[in-house]
């Protein structure tokens, strides 16, 4: 499973790039508006700093406008994928950014027929976000293996990256499902290094150590 950053804070993605383990970056308009810079100005710095897809979300409503802003922000760098929200006019986008071989996230999934049409409109990623369903009471987990299920029954290469994740379980059982990618807030990809038995072990065995007065260099 691949894992996207799913913060604009360039100090954070710098952070996670340098353990290696960083496939891309998520951005949306709330997270830009957190970072508090400019749009344009923030996506070339992320650009430089990692080479995976870095999702750059439009805002107009209409077709035409949304097309115009997806262009505009794929010419950033190659490795933009242009987010469209799960609408009649986000689909429109991503068949068209799609024939010019830009890569499409289809943002704001709830449901597996969402999922299904964003795959049939060519859509490089549908993130459907767990935590908002969660929030309501909706099984948000439930829906990614529904998807996984359609998605393997019709052989679609659209990659499902789980979104709005809240917490390690959320990435746990996407892994379970065989979901593509989880796009994942700083915090919660660190505190997937941590286990409490990690840190009592790794002090065990350097109190141990120092008792035998030795140094390996
Ligand atoms: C990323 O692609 C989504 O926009 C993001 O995961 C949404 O997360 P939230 O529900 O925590 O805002």
């Amino acid at each position: 499973m691949k894992f996207f950053a799913d913060t604009a804070d360039t100090g954070e993605i710098r952070e996670l790039a340098a353990t290696g383990l960083l496939d891309g970056v998520t951005t949306n308009p709330s997270l830009i508006k957190k970072s508090g810079r400019k749009l344009f100005e923030v996506l070339e710095e992320i650009c430089t700093i990692v080479d995976g897809p870095v999702s750059a979300e439009t805002v107009a409503l209409d077709y035409e406008t949304m097309l115009k802003e997806g262009q505009k922000l794929s010419k950033i760098s190659k490795n933009i994928a242009i987010k469209v929200p799960m609408t009649v006019a986000g689909l429109k986008t991503c068949k068209a950014l799609r024939a010019d071989r830009i890569m499409v996230n289809v943002t704001l999934c709830f449901s597996a027929t969402q999922a299904l049409l964003a795959a049939k409109a060519g859509a490089t990623y549908i993130s459907p976000f767990v935590g908002r369903l969660d929030d309501v009471s909706e099984d948000g987990m439930e829906l990614i293996g529904d998807i996984r299920l359609i998605y393997d029954n019709y052989n679609f290469q659209t990659q499902i990256l789980v979104a709005s994740i809240r917490n390690p379980l959320h990435v746990l059982e996407a892994a379970r499902i065989g979901a593509d990618v989880a796009t994942i807030p700083a915090a919660i990809m660190k505190q997937l290094f941590k286990h409490p038995l990690t840190d009592k072990g790794l002090e065990a065995f350097l109190k141990d150590w120092k008792k035998t007065g030795e140094s390996i260099l």
